[in-house]
């Protein structure tokens, strides 16, 4: 069963850009969405592509700026898909630079109108049909400047400031109202800064970074102390044991072969369950066997903590065996040529690496690095 199965979502602003991908990826899993825009064309290309992949959605035209639109957004979904229990309120506009003394106030109204009364238009007729439906969530889409200043991008900056605070009374008015299965609703919106601060993602880089004087147990327990977290005992010792490196707690990294010294920073990434995992070109200065047995070690742990993971790699077998979805990026400048979605199962023994369609992906991954590279060195 997908994640969000007889689930019903409006996304707005999702004509494209982010709006885009969190409507496909919502229909991918199940909801039935209403994707609207200002740009109804731009929202009914999203549609038709969702629609052609098997899912379901339709389009609406929804100015955020006027709250009639967003009343007439939720009824849409009432009408159309019977409730609405997830919403994103994704759509917004940047800002002309110009400082304070000099702003166009016609600008500042134009940005604050839907970077900011947007949302709570949205929010006024969202929160009320998501409490009938028996509750879910809403996500609003800020922005690092929702909590750092620039010069020169006040309507933008404030309006996303004040977004943030607006979640947090969304979040106490409503998240209260019981588990989010009866009646309560996950009001989220989370800025990259934020999400640094929580440690809502962990990093693994591609040397270890083990501390020589410190043993595997007391790395892996670092950013735990750092963090001030109890439980620390029961956290290091389920880390440790998901990436099978029970009985080596005491052993100091340079007594470990590169591969587990590898598989203890996965653990020290683990120990304060991030919801993300990032990880850049972990396994890339290993040999072709101990990397053959990490991917598949990685595909079992992702199986087993259903984590998301951001994995960037060099190599095309690796970035096949792994992934769900595949991003090709070219260099410098550094832009995305071809995403690619998996039809792999689930279940990846090592030698799938030598079926047809898996080399039909990693052909289609070589042509997409080949049109981004410049083949200037
Ligand atoms: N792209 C980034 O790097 C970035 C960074 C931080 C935050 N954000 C925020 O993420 C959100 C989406 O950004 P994006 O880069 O995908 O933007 P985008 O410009 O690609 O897409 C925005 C969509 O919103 C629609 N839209 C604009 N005004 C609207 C209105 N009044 N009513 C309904 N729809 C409207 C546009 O037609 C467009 O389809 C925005 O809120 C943005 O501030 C983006």
């Amino acid at each position: 069963m997908a994640r969000f199965d007889s689930k019903v979502a409006i996304v707005t602003g999702g004509g494209s850009g982010i709006g885009a991908e969190i409507s496909r990826e919502l229909a991918a899993e199940g909801a039935s969405v209403v994707v609207t825009d200002i740009n109804l064309d731009a929202a009914q290309r999203v549609v038709d592509e969702i629609v052609a992949a098997g899912g379901v959605a339709s389009a609406f035209e929804q100015n955020t700026a006027k709250w009639e639109d967003s009343e007439a957004a939720v009824a849409f979904a009432q009408k159309n898909y019977g409730a609405l229990h997830l919403a994103v309120n994704n759509a917004g506009i940047g800002a002309p630079a110009q400082t304070i003394g000099d702003y166009d106030i016609a600008a500042w109204d134009r940005v604050r109108a839907v970077d900011l009364d947007g949302v709570f238009y949205g929010l006024k007729f969202q929160l009320p049909a998501m409490v009938a439906a028996g509750g879910r969530a809403v996500v609003n889409m800020s922005s690092v400047l929702g909590s750092v200043g620039i010069a020169q991008n006040a309507a933008y900056v404030a309006s996303k400031h004040a977004l943030v605070g607006l979640t947090k009374v969304a979040a106490l008015e409503y998240a209260a109202q019981g588990s989010r299965d009866s009646g309560g609703i996950t009001v989220n919106g989370m800025s990259p800064s934020e999400a640094r601060v929580k440690r809502s993602y962990g990093y693994v880089f591609q040397a270890p970074a083990l501390y020589p004087w410190r043993t595997i147990e007391k790395n892996v327990a670092l950013p735990l102390e750092i963090m001030g977290l109890a439980d620390r005992e029961a956290r290091i010792k389920r880390s440790i044991d998901l990436v099978n490196l029970t009985g080596f707690e005491k052993k100091y990294p340079w007594q470990l072969s590169g591969g587990m010294q590898q598989r203890a920073s996965i653990a020290r990434a683990l120990a304060f369950d991030a919801d993300l995992l990032l990880m850049d070109e972990p396994f890339g200065a290993l040999d072709e066997i101990v990397r053959d047995h990490l991917n598949s070690e990685l595909l079992k742990l992702w199986a087993r903590t259903e984590k998301t993971i951001a994995f960037v790699t060099h190599s095309i077998p690796e970035a096949v065996y792994l992934s769900t979805k595949i991003v090709v990026m070219s260099p410098r400048p550094g832009r995305v040529t071809d995403i690619i979605e998996s039809d792999l199962p689930a279940e990846r023994p090592l030698d799938i690496r030598e079926t047809p369609e898996f080399l039909r992906l990693a052909a289609r991954v070589r042509d997409g690095l080949r049109a981004g590279h410049s083949y200037e060195e």
